[in-house]
């Protein structure tokens, strides 16, 4: 059971194969949602929504690419169908590649800027629109957004990472204005996650090792932790929960927000 009740709505999370969008999956459905995971690992996806069955959960798997305009529209289609309608959608599919601003590779930036922020647009798009009145959905509903701990700090080695976090962060803030304006009843948000050790987190870890910025993964670690009041690295669970609190009513004032999930890294 979760502390936040979401029976009844109807949950798109992308990137939900495995990391964080499984976690948030996994909460969503556990806080009693239907939800559909949209990735491009059919493999760990299909793997992810029969875990989530065996709880007891309802899910479902459909493919997305998130960068592929049609791809979105395809996704959202068989959702509403497979759902019976749409009221929240959770942009977390993301890519990070490690590298010094001395030796920027630009096919790796450019990925980098299709994944986060064009496949960010989009979803904050197509959930508008099928969201708001004039939408196949259109009951209104909440549309959270992933940036990055990497969007308040300055740390070494993710340059384009983090300007396409920032990126996220001012989307999430121009879409929630524009989507109040025209009565969408929509709300947008965005978190700032800190590091968690999914294959991401722990892959900056080795990386940052790898450049020489630290001696170590474990001292690339040492010293996040180190500058976190909490004393410790993020867990999928501080992610999923703060996503399922946004989606629910009881954040039903919150809107345009950036809400630091961080243990307090990035203050
Ligand atoms: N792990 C961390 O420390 C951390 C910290 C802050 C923010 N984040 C953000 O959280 C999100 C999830 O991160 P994670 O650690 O779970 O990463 P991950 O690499 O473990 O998982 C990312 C998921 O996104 C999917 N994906 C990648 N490209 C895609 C595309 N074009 N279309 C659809 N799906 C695609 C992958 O298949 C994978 O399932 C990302 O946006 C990441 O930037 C992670």
């Amino acid at each position: 059971m979760s502390v936040y009740d979401l029976t009844g709505r109807k949950a798109l999370v992308t990137g939900g194969a495995r990391g964080l969008g499984a976690g948030m999956a996994e909460a969503l459905a556990r806080a009693g949602a239907a939800v559909v995971i949209g990735d491009i690992r059919e493999d760990l996806g299909q793997a992810t929504v029969d875990e989530i069955k065996k709880s007891g959960g309802d899910a479902a798997f459909l493919p997305l690419n998130v960068t592929d305009d049609g791809s979105w529209e395809q996704c959202v289609e068989g959702a509403i169908a497979e759902l019976g309608g749409l009221d929240i959608v959770v942009n977390n599919a993301g890519v990070e590649i490690t590298q010094l601003v001395a030796d920027l590779d630009p096919d790796a930036i450019r990925k980098m800027l299709e994944v986060n922020i064009l496949g960010t647009a989009l979803g904050i798009k197509h959930g508008l629109r099928t969201m708001r009145p004039d939408g196949v959905a259109g009951k209104g509903g909440s549309i959270i957004n992933i940036s990055s701990v990497a969007a308040t700090i300055a740390f070494p080695g993710i340059p384009i990472y983090s300007a396409t976090k920032s990126a996220v962060d001012r989307l999430t803030k121009v879409a929630a204005m524009e989507a109040g304006k025209l009565g969408y009843g929509v709300r947008v948000n965005c978190i700032y996650p800190g590091l968690v050790p999914t294959a991401m987190g722990a892959g900056l870890a080795n990386d940052m090792a790898a450049l020489g910025l630290f001696e170590s993964p474990e001292a690339a670690v040492g010293a996040v932790i180190e500058l976190t009041p909490s004393g410790r690295l993020g867990e999928v669970a501080d992610m999923a929960d703060a996503v399922v609190f946004l989606a629910s009513d009881a954040a039903r004032f919150i809107n345009g927000a950036g809400l630091p999930v961080d243990g307090g890294m990035g203050m």
